[in-house]
């Protein structure tokens, strides 16, 4: 994969501070810091090196985060997790070049006893950055409902059991290990089509009102975590539309320009984790800053 920075989108609403953060590498500056210097880190305040989990690691824009981080001098470790994240070919290939800085945990997020094998692994923490891309829209026995006529209840649930709740009951699996003291970013990958004031096409029910309860349990978290963890910063983001096994099958109408590459994607919402500060948390953002109705 192409080398990438956390370089901010160009034309997006201006998150607070982030006058020097468009690259994170090198802050306000055109030279790098020299060699003795510690790394700078991807999560804005952090004065120490960064630790992360990526759930949904081993494939599109999960994996594409995880490589991007990987690359970034100021993060310390990885962990990627998916449920074929220790056989997943692209996550060995980029453990064979990373070393100890990348954990592969093969995990169902949607399964208890493997939230608390994911939180064992990571071991005593802290973790800094939780960035939740796990998600479903489509399956072997599982498409997206064209009409009511097509609901059926242990499809919504299944999706409802990894797009909504998996997220919000792997931060509590992973309570121990998110600092009250220092700054911490959960992202979680929600969808523009589970903004309810937006929805005017229909269809797509199950995944549609799974990402809107996604939103509203972060939201909640987020209100919580503003008098328990005031370091921490907790958004849903929308990738755009990506080139992915989720969205292969229906990118048939998408212009090309609107298309991005999981690498593109990885970019532009790194570059918006980065800016991020407690005062964003609680938001619904697009892949270029924008705010999105929920
Ligand atoms: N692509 C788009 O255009 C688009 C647009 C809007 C929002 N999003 C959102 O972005 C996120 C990432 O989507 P993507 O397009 O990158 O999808 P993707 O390529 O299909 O990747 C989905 C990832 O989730 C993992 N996963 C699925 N079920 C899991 C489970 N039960 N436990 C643990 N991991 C599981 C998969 O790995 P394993 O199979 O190894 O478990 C895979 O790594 C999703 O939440 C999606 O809703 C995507």
């Amino acid at each position: 994969m192409a080398a990438m920075s956390f370089a901010r989108p160009v034309s997006h609403r201006r998150l607070p501070n982030a006058s020097c953060r468009a690259s994170r590498a090198y802050p306000c500056s055109m030279s790098p810091p020299p060699p003795t210097s510690p790394a700078p880190s991807p999560i804005a305040g952090l004065q120490v090196p960064a630790h992360a989990l990526v759930t949904g690691a081993s494939s599109g824009i999960g994996l594409a985060v995880v490589d991007a981080l990987l690359q970034h001098p100021g993060m310390a470790r990885v962990v990627a997790v998916s449920r074929s994240a220790e056989h997943s070919p692209a996550l060995v290939a980029l453990a064979s070049r990373h070393g100890q800085r990348l954990l592969q945990v093969s995990a169902d997020v949607t399964a208890a006893d493997d939230r608390a094998r994911i939180a064992a692994r990571c071991g005593p923490g802290p973790l800094h950055l939780l960035f939740n891309a796990a998600g479903m829209l489509h399956g072997p026995d599982l498409a997206p409902e064209k009409s009511l006529a097509s609901l059926d209840a242990d499809a919504l649930a299944s999706v409802f059991a990894l797009n909504a709740f998996a997220p919000i009951l792997l931060v509590q699996a992973l309570a121990a290990q998110l600092p009250r003291d220092q700054p911490v970013v959960l992202a979680a990958l929600s969808a523009r089509v589970g903004s309810i004031g937006d929805n005017r096409l229909g269809g797509w029910y199950a995944y549609r009102a799974s990402k809107a309860a996604l939103n509203q349990l972060l939201r909640t978290l987020a209100v919580e975590w503003r008098r328990s963890h005031p370091q921490a910063t907790c958004v849903l983001l929308h990738p755009g539309t990506v080139d992915t096994p989720l969205s292969r099958p229906f990118q048939a109408r998408v212009p090309a320009a609107q298309l991005f590459t999981p690498q593109h994607a990885a970019s532009q919402l790194l570059g918006i984790v980065a800016g991020l500060t407690p005062a964003d948390s609680g938001n619904f953002l697009a892949w270029d800053g924008s705010a999105i109705p929920w």
